[in-house]
């Protein structure tokens, strides 16, 4: 197998000597690990034993004209099949979702295009202020994945909480599922498919119709599906959300775009449909702009239906995934009619939610769902949006794992 290589930013914190360990084992595993330390790592660990383990030299200072000249910070970020941040301090983070480059640390963060993997470790009063969980909630938006904090008592003051570096092992874990994704994982192997986001349904070419879908739910269920060793494509409609890191990203517009893009995705083992497809299209988008006569005079607007591309994939008769997951949005009667809707569009499971405004969910960080299945319905109780994708890759892994058993 091709080797590997990692960039490792290591922050300044007491559980930067953990790091000394995972780099060990990294290179036991054949995997090249290049280290950028920042200058407070430098205060807990010598850049002379991370070298001396990574077998290679350590990368401190964004002004050194040597390495700059050698390799500079923009390749350094590319060079690369992942970059690892452990521990991600509560710096380090700030900065990385701010956008801040001013040390060789954040500047690789920016330049990069590579999938990044943060491992916070901080005090926990310092991980749950709301100040680090807006940078948490903007980095994971942007596509960056996070492991742990773990919860214990911390080296330094005794308090205890969430803000532990995970254990090596853990970590590695981690980064080998997502160096080798079809290798290890509890969805190694299979091919997920994912809509998420909004269609835009031109009505001229300044005006569409639209919903105010996010992204937020799919793009995690994404997330999640890489993490669990999935190969993933995700046909996104336009959001501002980066690309989970790892995935094959579709970005289309309209409802058909989307059909047509999922039907080039396929075969595919698990299909889930969380996307916010506009029902309705205009039937004959004007080429030019709609112009307000000046008597008073309203354009008339015809709609025609969309396909509906969870039913059309639902009743192939033959390439149809083994597992198809609807979502439903729904403002009343909301397991009634998401029950409903499991049957008439032919999904096995739909998971249900209220998007009444009250609820936030359109848009929001958090979501309260329903799982329907055909024995019945299982109520989550609320959670972020990353903890219902994780839960719910989690209950289709245990389901595939089961029928693989059965056969
Ligand atoms: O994007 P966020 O801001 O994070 O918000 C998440 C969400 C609320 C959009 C998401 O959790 C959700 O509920 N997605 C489904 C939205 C929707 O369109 O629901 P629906 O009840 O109208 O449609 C039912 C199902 O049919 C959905 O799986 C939908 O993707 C699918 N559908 C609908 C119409 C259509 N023409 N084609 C479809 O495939």
């Amino acid at each position: 197998m091709e080797a590997k290589r990692i960039v490792l930013i290591m922050g300044g914190g007491i559980a930067a000597y953990k790091c000394l360990d995972l780099i060990r084992r990294l290179r036991e595993r054949g995997v090249d690990v290049r280290v950028v330390m920042t200058r407070a790592a430098q205060q807990f660990v010598t850049p002379l034993s991370v070298s001396a383990l990574s077998n290679d030299r350590v990368f401190t200072d964004l002004f050194d004209l040597d390495d700059e000249r050698e390799i500079g910070h923009i390749r350094l970020s590319r060079l690369c099949d992942l970059i690892v941040v452990a521990p991600a301090t509560a710096d380090l983070i700030a900065k990385a979702a701010n956008g801040h480059a001013d040390d060789l640390a954040s500047a690789v963060l920016l330049a990069s295009d590579k999938q990044i993997l943060m491992a916070p470790a901080m005090n926990p009063k310092m991980w749950l202020n709301p100040a680090t969980q807006r940078n948490v909630r903007q980095l994971e938006a942007d596509g960056i994945s996070f492991i742990g904090p773990a919860v214990g008592e911390m080296a330094e003051s005794g308090e205890a909480g969430p803000g532990r570096l995970v254990e090596p092992a853990e970590l590695l874990a981690a980064i080998e599922a997502r160096l080798h994704p079809s290798s290890s994982g509890s969805l190694a192997g299979r091919h997920v498919l994912i809509t998420s986001g909004p269609t835009h349904e031109p009505i001229d070419p300044v005006r569409y119709i639209a919903n105010r879908s996010s992204g937020k739910q799919g793009h995690a269920i994404a997330a999640a599906a890489i993490a669990a060793g999935a190969r993933v494509t995700l046909v996104s409609g336009p959001v501002t959300l980066g690309a989970p890191a790892g995935a094959t990203t579709v970005q289309v517009q309209t409802a058909e775009e989307m059909l047509n893009a999922v039907r080039a995705a396929l075969p595919a083992d698990v299909a889930i449909f969380c996307a916010a497809v506009a029902d309705w299209r205009a039937a004959s988008p004007a080429d030019e702009k709609i112009k307000k006569t000046g008597d008073g005079e309203k354009p008339q607007l015809e709609l025609v239906e969309n396909p509906d591309i969870l039913k059309t994939i639902a009743h192939m008769k033959t390439g149809r995934p083994n597992l198809i997951v609807g979502f439903a949005a729904e403002t009343e009667n909301v397991i009634a009619f998401a029950t409903r809707k499991r049957r008439n569009k032919g999904a096995d499971w739909t998971v249900a939610n209220d998007v009444s405004t009250h609820t936030g969910v359109m848009g929001g960080d958090r979501n309260r769902v329903h799982l329907i299945t055909e024995t019945g319905v299982d109520s989550w109780p609320e959670m972020s949006k990353r903890e219902v994708a994780e839960t719910l890759i989690a209950r289709i892994s245990a389901l595939l794992h089961d029928k693989a058993r059965r056969v």
